[in-house]
């Protein structure tokens, strides 16, 4: 009888623990990588280089809106979109992918280029392994989106 209880303790146990989340899995995307200020952070880094990449630069219209001196208002909207895909504030007022975008002749190549970058400011930031595999797999799904260019 004994041994009966304490399988069902175990048994019991077990379950709860299988239904209960742990503290690391409860929180977002967004709470993980920093909250603001470390989407903040990354936003900041990234958009320098981005700005200054020459294989980017190297389509016009990409170009074009590096030279406008909006980079600050940039890094702004970039920064409310990742916010909101990350599962923070849903604070985003910008256009959508494909809108934002199409004007831009997007290859390919060029989207690798920049999730190279991202990729690139997540190492240097020290973001944890599961977060930038989770962050590259959201941007990677945007890609049908944003590639509008004819050719590669
Ligand atoms: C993972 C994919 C991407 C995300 C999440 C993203 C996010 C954004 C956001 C939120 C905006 C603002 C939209 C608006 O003004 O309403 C934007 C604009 C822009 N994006 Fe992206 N983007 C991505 C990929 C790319 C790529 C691959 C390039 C270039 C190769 C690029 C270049 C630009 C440029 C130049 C603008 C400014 C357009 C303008 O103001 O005329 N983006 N992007």
């Amino acid at each position: 009888m004994k041994n009966i209880v304490y399988a069902a303790i175990g048994i019991l146990a077990l379950s709860i623990l299988a239904v209960v989340p742990s503290n690391a899995e409860d929180k977002s995307l967004y709470e993980r990588i920093g909250g603001y200020k470390g989407v903040a952070a990354a936003v900041d880094d990234l958009v320098e280089r981005l700005y200054v990449n020459k294989s980017l630069n190297q389509n016009e219209a990409i170009d074009l809106v590096h030279k406008q001196k909006e980079k600050a208002a940039f890094k702004l909207i970039l920064a409310t979109w990742v916010m909101e895909n990350t599962g923070g504030p849903k604070i985003y007022f910008g256009r959508d992918m494909a809108t934002g975008h199409a004007h831009l002749s997007i290859s390919h190549r060029e989207f690798d280029i920049v999730l190279n970058e991202c990729l690139t400011t997540f190492y240097q930031l020290g973001v944890g392994q599961k977060e930038i595999d989770e962050l590259m797999a959201g941007l990677e799904a945007q890609r049908e989106m944003v590639v509008s260019a004819k050719s590669n």
